[in-house]
């Protein structure tokens, strides 16, 4: 296990949306390296980049051309080793985006595969033995290459699943990288495959390797079964917006007959932290001492917060992820509390997506600072509506979501009971009622949400260490004002 994760607090940046350096109007690496300090100011320690490979962008860089080329559209080789240095030189360590479930269907691995002649590549992906045959139980393309066959496909139809165990890893290890966030790390084996036991094989071996040769280097699975990935190998695994999971219920959860918000952290009170907890707990016991469970603000997959929950909400939501154990990640903009952008035209394969990937705001200066380009030119268009908040603005907010994260995460890292391993109890929680409360070490969160005051039985003596909104101790009571949470140590 790499040591460095006890006390990683990541950041995801989206490159094409972050910073142009060379306008344009598209982000590029260049502009990533110019703003590493801010990400050291705001406290994080890690990012994780997504893909910056060659590509024809069919899904903003998932569908890879050539994993060793970097898309001219971001640099070279030689930006990504400058950023990398840079970066470490800053304690700041980069985990790449690893996609091996399926390449694009440019990569010269399936022009070749594709072709009628048997050749090295034939079986490099998932091909039926004519086009006659197609299940359809299987997402196949059909008769639409000169093969005799038709191929399976992973997620898009221009990304062919690929059938390969490569070694694209070492490479970008010898690079320089920290580590992967793998893409679908679930989709390796395309038969049936239950519970995953042949996919799992193919990780163990995989983490056999990393413990060998890069001890040091981060494997974290876009995979959303803790239990399972973190027992394949995987050092972290992410909490993702999918049906039933935590991420949903604490964020998300929408009641489906009336479609009335049933997230925890929404202020109608309507949650139920112990459905939460069911899954939780199961899964951090299951997962102890052997890897982490990964809250996010966000991702580039999943609607912004700031679209359900007003500042308030969204800086208890994220005060409260970066008080969990486990490995946390900031996506780009959260911290500023960015809009998820309606309306927007889908740009390469972002469909419901793209709302959440429109450039980061930095300034007040043309395209809030993203980038020079005419604004008709940027990749996607900038939130420029009077209430886009930037970082220069949100930094001189005393109040700004910025700054509140900023303190939090300041605290985890002075304190080792917030960090990843730190404990976790559960000290107050019940079915649909307020606050919720649990202990980590010397330490007690205590968080309410919702726009009414609530109160829990509580024993402890304590100091307050942080607090958003205010609580009072009343007997063997804590009161609790509507919308606070507070972060208090055990006298
Ligand atoms: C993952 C990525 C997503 C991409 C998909 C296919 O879910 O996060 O952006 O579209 O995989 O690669
Ligand atoms: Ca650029």
């Amino acid at each position: 296990m790499p040591n460095w994760l006890k006390d990683a607090v990541f950041y995801e940046i989206y490159p094409q949306t972050f910073c142009d350096s060379n306008g344009d109007g598209i982000g590029d690496i260049p502009g990533i390296i110019s703003k590493l300090e801010y990400v050291k100011e705001l406290g994080c320690n890690a990012i994780w980049l997504n893909p910056f490979y060659d590509s024809p962008f069919m899904d903003a860089g998932y569908d890879v051309r050539d994993y060793k080329k970097v898309a001219e559209r971001y640099g070279t080789i030689d930006d990504v080793r400058e950023m990398l240095k840079k970066a470490h030189s800053l304690g700041i360590r980069i985990i790449f985006d690893l996609v091996p479930g399926h390449t694009s269907d440019q990569n010269e691995w399936f022009l070749k595969s594709k072709q009628p002649g048997k050749n090295e590549f034939s079986g490099r992906y998932i091909w039926t033995d004519s086009v006659w045959e197609a299940p359809p139980q299987y997402r196949l393309l059909c008769g639409i290459t000169d093969r005799d066959g038709n191929y399976l496909v992973n997620f898009f139809s221009s990304q062919p699943a690929l059938n390969y165990g490569f070694n694209i890893m070492r490479f970008w290890l010898d690079v320089g990288c920290d580590g992967f966030r793998v893409d679908m790390a679930d989709s390796l084996v395309k038969n049936e495959d239950g519970e995953k036991p042949e996919t799992c094989k193919i990780w163990k071996g995989i983490r056999k390797m990393m413990d060998e040769e890069y001890p040091d280097a981060a494997l974290v699975s876009e995979w959303c079964n803790p239990k399972v990935s973190i027992g394949a190998g995987f050092h972290c695994d992410f909490y993702l917006d999918h049906d039933n999971n935590g991420y949903r219920i604490l964020f998300r959860n929408k009641d489906r007959k009336t479609g009335e918000t049933t997230a925890v952290f929404s202020k109608n009170g309507k949650g139920d932290i112990t459905a939460f907890l069911d899954e939780y707990l199961s899964d951090l016991n299951a997962t102890k001492d052997k890897g982490y469970i990964s809250f996010i603000t966000c991702n580039h997959d999943t609607p912004r917060m700031t679209k359900l929950f007003d500042k308030t909400e969204a800086k208890l939501a994220y005060s409260f992820i970066f008080m969990m154990p486990g490995v946390p990640f900031l996506y780009y903009g959260d911290e500023i509390g960015m809009k998820f952008m309606e309306g927007l035209t889908s740009k390469e394969g972002g469909f419901s997506r793209t709302g959440t990937r429109t450039p980061m705001q930095w300034d007040d200066t043309a395209n809030h600072g993203f980038s020079s380009a005419p604004a008709d030119k940027l990749y996607l268009p900038v939130d420029t509506s009077d209430d886009a908040v930037t970082v220069k603005a949100a930094l001189e907010d005393p109040d700004s979501i910025l700054n509140t994260l900023k303190k939090v995460i300041e605290i985890r890292h002075a304190n080792p009971d917030l960090q990843s391993d730190g404990e976790f109890e559960v000290i107050y929680a019940v079915k649909e009622k307020y606050p919720f409360i649990f202990k980590r070490g010397e330490f007690i969160i205590a968080v309410n949400p919702t726009n009414q005051e609530q109160s829990a039985p509580f024993a402890f003596d304590c100091d307050t260490v942080y607090e958003l909104g205010s609580h009072e101790q009343k007997g063997s009571y804590m009161v609790m004002s509507a919308q606070t949470l507070s972060l208090l140590k055990i006298k």
